[in-house]
Order: C-alpha cells, then structure tokens, then sequence
C-alpha cells in the first residue's frame, strides 16, 4: 500500500491505539452514538414503507462518521468522512491498477507515472490540509501552555502526543497517514460483522425481539457479544521449539476460519448456526473474563494475539454495537425474495467476507 501514497504503521499508531484510544474510549460512546444516528438521519432513505437499500455502503457511513469524532475530534468530524473515503478508495483503486498494470520490480514508477497514484496524493493532501490548522493550533497552544494545555480526545492529539514523546514533531501528513492507517485496519472488518450480525438477525426474528428488548433496558456498557472471525500475523525473524525458522518481513497467516469452525477443536460446535447466546453460556460455565467479544486468549486468535494483538478491538466491539443499535432500534428489515434467508458469505484465501451486494428490505419500524 505504502508504494502507492498510502500509510505505513507506526510505533506512534500502534502506542496511540493502544493506550490513548482505550483510555479515552468511555468518554467517546455517547458522542459516536449521536454521530451514528446522525448520519442514519442524512444517509438513509425515508422507509414509510417497505424499500429496498444497499445495506453495506450505509453500515460504512454509519461507521465513518462515528470513527471520525475518534479520529479527528468534533472540529473537523463533518468534513473528514468524505476525504477519508476518497483517500481509501483511492488507494484501492491504485493498488488494483499498479498489480494489473506494472511488473513488481517497476510499482516504484508508479508513483511518478500513473494517474491512479496522482489522486491518492491529491487526496492525501486534501487530508493533510483540513487538518493542519487544528493541529498547528494546539502545537502552538502546547508552546505556550506546556503540559497544562487542554487535551483532546482524539487521533490529532494522541498521535501529535506520541511523536513528542520520540522527540519528533507531527506534520499534518504524518498525522493523516497514521489515521489512515487505523481506518484501513478497521472500517471494513467492523463494517463487514456488523453487516453480518445484521443478516443473522433476519433469520432469527425470537432473538431480534429479546435485542430489541435488551437495548431498552441495559446500559451503553452490557451489551450482547458475537463472534468475528479475522487473524492476520506479523513477527521479526523468530525460530519456533521445533525449529522452523521464520525470517524477517514475512507475513504469517493463522488460519483462524478454518480454527473457529472445525468441529473436532470443540472451540465452536455447530460454528455454521446463528447462536446468540453461545458466547453468553461460556462465560457461565467459565466465570472468567474470557469469551467477551474482545477477548484475546491462548486459544482465540480472532484479534491476533500477544503484544501486538489488535490494540482497536475494543473500538471495533463499541461500534458494531451501536451500529446495531441504530439499524435495529430505527427499522425493520427483511431480504427481498426468499425471506429469512441469509445470503451466503464468499471465502477467498481464509477470509470470510459477506455479501455486500444484496440490498435489503428496510421499512421505518412499526410501533
Ligand atoms: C472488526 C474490526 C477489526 C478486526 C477484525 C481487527 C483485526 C486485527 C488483527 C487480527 C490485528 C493483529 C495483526 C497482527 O498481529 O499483526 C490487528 C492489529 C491492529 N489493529 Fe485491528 N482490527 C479491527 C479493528 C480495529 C480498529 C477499530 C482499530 C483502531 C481504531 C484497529 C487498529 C489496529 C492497529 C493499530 C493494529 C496494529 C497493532 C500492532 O501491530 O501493535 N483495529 N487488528
């Protein structure tokens, strides 16, 4: 991605996600609560009655507003969603290009010679534009106040924070570049599950009565869980006990899919079946903080694990949440033809992506 203008991870993201973001993260519910239904408002069609949406592309507003309070503070939270957007597509849209089009030994051209790159650059520093002036407000705020000045709670300040303390000053293309980062680490797998829980609920009408219910009574903070299923590995050069060496840069995959749905690990019997409240009865059995959405343990892998384990996860469990809160609270929703019928999910490699292309019935909810 980096060959085409787009962001590399940082010690910066990865520290600022880590603490900062979970730090601040109780504070941020309620205005990314506000923002998600915001944009439900603005995105949405009215559905007096029974219309068909394309479901997937509105999931994805829903989330962009909300993780662009996180991102870029309640200043600039308007603007960003569309700059954001066009960067990530942009970036996609290039690297498609440049594996189509260039020989890997001549992607390095790329960026002088193709159109594709030419606009993720315009993006990007369309992006950097809207942020400067808040960020070169509150570098000069910090000259003059020092360590008394007011902290925001969100990525500008955090990542700004944590390139002082390496002794560095943040420019506003290195604060985009980090915030892309995150919002390519997190929009579509948080998209994706709530897409999919979404689906689920279709066919189990029982268990979106009893979420309904739920969402009434409980607090922001005792939601229900469900199961994501993503791993993705990165290690220094390391030799396993049984001496298989594994070099530098190379990219190891778990196969989590397969893990979490074979039934002779146990992990997960009947994985295939929606079952709200599998997780719900672990936890019982257990009585320990394992089996929470967010969990990472020695036999869940869905978030990575170890010191690098996906530091956003926490995130990720807040706003597929409140997704669902507004989609489910806002509006019914039925698939066209063959009602109750979940559309079948496609796996390529190990990754289980669902359908985004089928649109649904959606009508403004009833009573
Ligand atoms: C459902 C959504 C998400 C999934 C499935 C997911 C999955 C993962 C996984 C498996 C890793 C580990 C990669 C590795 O071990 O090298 C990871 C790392 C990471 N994730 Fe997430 N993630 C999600 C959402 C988020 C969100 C919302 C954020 C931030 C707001 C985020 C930020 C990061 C960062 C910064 C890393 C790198 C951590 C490091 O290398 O120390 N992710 N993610």
């Amino acid at each position: 991605m980096n060959k085409v203008g787009g962001p590399r991870s940082t010690e910066e993201i990865q520290a600022s996600t880590r603490v900062d973001l979970n730090r601040a993260l109780n504070k941020l519910i309620e205005p990314m609560q506000k923002l998600c239904f915001q944009a439900a408002e603005k995105q949405m069609p009215a559905c007096p009655d029974w219309t068909s949406v394309a479901i997937y592309p509105k999931i994805l507003e829903l989330f962009s507003h909300m993780s662009a309070r996180v991102m870029v503070g309640p200043e600039l939270c308007e603007a960003w969603p569309a700059i954001a957007m066009k960067y990530i597509k942009s970036v996609l849209a290039a690297q498609g290009t440049i594996r189509k089009k260039y020989c890997p030994v001549l992607y390095w051209t790329a960026y002088y010679l193709s159109p594709e790159v030419a606009q993720v650059n315009k993006a990007r520093r369309q992006a950097a534009q809207l942020v400067r002036p808040v960020l070169e407000a509150r570098q000069a705020a910090y000259a003059s106040r020092g360590a008394e000045v007011e902290k925001h709670d969100d990525f500008i300040q955090w990542i700004m924070d944590s390139y002082r303390a390496s002794g560095k000053t943040a420019t506003p293309d290195d604060i985009v570049q980090n915030i892309f980062i995150v919002m390519f680490a997190s929009m579509h797998g948080t998209s994706f599950i709530a897409l999919q829980s979404r689906f689920s609920l279709v066919g189990t009408p029982d268990a979106l009565i009893e979420i309904r219910k739920e969402i009434k009574r409980v607090s922001r903070n005792d939601l229900k869980d469900s199961p994501v299923h993503s791993s993705a590995l990165r290690y220094d050069p390391y030799t396993f006990k049984d001496g298989l060496h594994v070099p530098a840069g190379i990219v190891l995959s778990f196969p989590n899919l397969r893990y979490n749905t074979d039934p002779t690990t146990g992990l997960v019997p009947e994985a295939g079946i929606f079952e709200g409240k599998r997780w719900l009865r672990r936890r019982a059995e257990f009585n320990t903080s394992k089996f929470q959405f967010a969990s990472t343990a020695e036999d869940a892998f869905d978030w990575g694990g170890g010191p690098h384990a996906c530091p956003g996860r926490f995130m990720a469990d807040v706003t597929i949440k409140l997704i669902l809160i507004c989609l489910v609270t806002k509006y019914d929703m039925k698939l066209p033809e063959k009602e109750g019928e979940r559309p079948s999910e496609s796996r390529r490699f190990m990754d289980l992506t669902p359908d985004t292309s089928t649109p649904m019935m959606v009508r403004d909810v009833q009573g």
